[in-house]
């Protein structure tokens, strides 16, 4: 396994791989969620590369982006183990040089959920991800589907520009205790973290009363917040039902509904999701 730091350096390794490659974008700090899509990548790709970078546009000032975990050593280990060729971990130089003034941008699907309550973030995640793929030119590129709206936005920009490209969307893993794994659950102190299964415990519900026939959103975001009552270190920034493209909020569920929340415990923001009226064995 190699680990460069330029383009230039990218573009020898590149030049050595034959067939398919997969790419895992990847901000570090890797935990088992990460580790499931180089193995997916390894799966189905000839060649696996990992990029990870802090990327600090996909942050607002009031975030955080210096607090935020990073350990390059502890991740090469962890990605050689899991079957990494390359790891393209950039400097902040090679990703924004001096003078930085391009983005991209996409509209809708960014106006609402997490890119209402964080209205910078994801011009950061489009624009890094698409220099990524510019730099990589992956065949598929492997997300999680913890971050629904990302994988969402990500979707609709490798249609819009034409990305050759497949996304493939992988599944989201949780502690055996119904945890979503975040590189954010290491700010979690042990009574926070249980407190922090009201997330996973909410969506449960969600499943469990749409699975016995409810189709108002209003009666299953009832049924939701009567779980987040239960547990006052929580303080829920939102929860959402809404339509698995757009992700604009429904009425009525049809046939299937992205469920989503933010949540704050303590100082600490989570998000966690599931797909309503299709399966996920993470919470069964
Ligand atoms: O999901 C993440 O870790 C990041 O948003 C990504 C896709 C690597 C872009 O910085």
């Amino acid at each position: 396994m190699e680990i460069v730091r330029t383009l230039e350096e990218l573009r020898a390794a590149k030049k050595n791989m034959k067939g398919t490659i997969g790419l895992a974008p990847t901000m570090g700090f890797l935990h088992a969620g990460h580790i499931s899509l180089v193995k997916r990548a390894r799966q189905e790709c000839d060649h696996v590369v990992v990029s990870i970078f802090v990327n600090p546009t996909q942050f607002a000032p009031n975030e955080d982006f210096a607090a935020y975990p990073r350990d390059l050593e502890r991740d090469a280990a962890l990605l050689k183990e899991a079957g990494t060729d390359l790891i393209f971990a950039p400097m902040d130089e090679v990703m924004y040089p001096q003078g930085y003034q391009t983005y991209v941008t996409v509209e809708e699907v960014t106006k609402v959920l997490e890119g209402a309550m964080r209205p910078t973030h994801f011009r950061g995640v489009t624009t890094v991800v698409a220099k990524l793929f510019n730099a990589v030119q992956p065949d598929k590129a492997f997300f999680g589907q913890k971050d629904a709206q990302q994988v969402a936005v990500l979707s609709r920009m490798v249609k819009d520009l034409n990305y050759n490209l497949e996304m493939v969307v992988c599944p989201i893993v949780r502690d055996r205790d119904g945890l979503a794994l975040s590189s954010r659950n290491t700010y979690l102190d042990e009574t926070q973290r249980k407190a922090a299964l009201v997330l996973s415990r909410s969506l449960r519900k969600a499943r469990s009363i749409f699975d016995s026939g409810e189709r108002s959103s209003k009666a299953i975001r009832a049924a939701m917040e009567d779980v987040f009552a239960a547990e006052p270190a929580a303080k829920v920034q939102y929860v959402s039902i809404a339509d698995t493209e757009t992700l604009l909020e429904i009425d009525h569920i049809k046939s299937q509904a992205l469920v989503s929340m933010a949540v704050y415990i303590g100082k600490t923001r989570l998000i966690d999701n599931t797909v309503l009226g299709k399966p996920d064995e993470s919470l069964d």
